[in-house]
């Protein structure tokens, strides 16, 4: 393999950068050359790529979102335009891909393998935490510190003012931010897409914990929940509880900022090892974590399992745990 490329796409996630800088440089040290392309699968149909090496991706690990871009690109849902977008791979001498993206940007990547015999590896870059066959996702542990930071700031003035706290966090379909937030953040309670019970417990518990003297709540909201994220979840507690309410919603803000240890370690191990793959001829792969090691996991797999659960037990912890 001579010549290999690296897209990032949907939504971007803090560590992507890491793992470009990974995959470069392993590759520079294999000696394939590595294109970036630009704007995810974007890029890819449009032939809009940069050249990367060595001190292309230097002073980048320590920068959140992705130096070559992402989007959403619709039109890659359409066979012909994949078609179009492997030819001009060909034509550009490119001869493996990395996706670094979720299950969406891994479906893309599977059908340019089944459907046009390109070579592609997969690395699950997303904030949600939400691909099956890995412990955790490129960007997840950031945003959930990021969201942390929050929280602790708003526990200050909830406790000074006994305000009630409903924080947004991101998650469309996945509340695994939601989740992890809320047990190391101590919040009160958290409402999750997956499940469908927690509002009743919420309101039971700081209604029993209000009794006990607890001034202050904080009720973590995935954006994804079937009440309608926060703003729905809210007034139904407040209502129930006669209690004022504020709604926090942290969007985008935990997308950005400077990757944590934990995602630029996984970020380098995983970028690394997806090129290691390709330059030894493996294809339709993804480089998750498992039990604190990377490894490789059928890309097949990952996109046929879809979402992985809940974490219960996770759940229920949240829940035993606020007093
Ligand atoms: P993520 O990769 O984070 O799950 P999306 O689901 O938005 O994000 O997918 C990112 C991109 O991957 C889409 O905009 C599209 O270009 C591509 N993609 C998603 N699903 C498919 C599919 N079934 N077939 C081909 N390409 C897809
Ligand atoms: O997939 C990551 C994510 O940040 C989700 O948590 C969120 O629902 C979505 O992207 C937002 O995407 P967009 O910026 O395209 O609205």
């Amino acid at each position: 393999m001579k010549r290999i490329g690296i897209l990032t796409s949907g939504g971007d996630a803090p560590g992507m950068n890491a793992a470009i800088r990974a995959a470069v440089r392993t590759a520079t040290r294999l000696g394939i050359e590595t294109v970036g392309y630009l704007d995810g699968y974007s890029g890819l149909v449009r032939g809009a790529f940069v050249e990367l090496d060595d001190r292309s991706v230097g002073n980048i690990i320590q920068r959140g979102g992705t130096i070559i871009g992402t989007s959403r690109c619709p039109e890659f849902l359409d066979p012909e335009v994949r078609r179009r977008a492997a030819n001009q791979m060909q034509a550009d001498g490119v001869e493996g891909l990395v996706v670094i993206g979720g299950d969406g940007s891994f479906r893309g990547a599977l059908a340019l393998q089944d459907e046009c015999g390109v070579a592609v590896a997969g690395l699950p870059g997303t904030i949600d935490n939400d691909v099956w066959g890995t412990d955790e996702s490129i960007g997840f542990d950031t945003a959930v510190n990021t969201a942390l930071l929050a929280i602790d700031q708003l526990r200050d003035t909830g406790e000074s003012t006994g305000m009630m706290f409903f924080v947004e966090v991101m998650g469309r379909t996945s509340g695994a931010i939601a989740l992890h937030t809320a047990v190391a953040g101590g919040a009160a309670g958290v409402v999750v897409p997956e499940a469908h019970e927690e509002i009743d417990h919420v309101i039971a518990r700081v209604r029993e914990t209000m009794a006990k003297g607890k001034r202050s709540h904080i009720i973590v909201v995935a954006e994804g929940d079937e009440a309608g994220g926060a703003f729905g979840v809210a007034p139904v507690v407040g209502k129930a509880l006669d209690r004022p309410y504020r709604v926090v919603v942290l969007g985008h803000t935990q997308r950005g900022g400077r990757p944590t240890m934990r995602d630029r370690l996984v970020a380098s191990e995983g970028g690394a090892m997806a090129v290691e793959a390709l330059a030894a001829g493996r294809s339709g792969i993804m480089v998750g974590r498992q039990g604190g090691h990377s490894v490789e996991v059928d890309l097949r797999e990952v996109v046929t399992k879809g979402h992985p659960p809940v974490n219960a037990a996770l759940l229920r912890l949240s829940q035993a745990l606020s007093g």
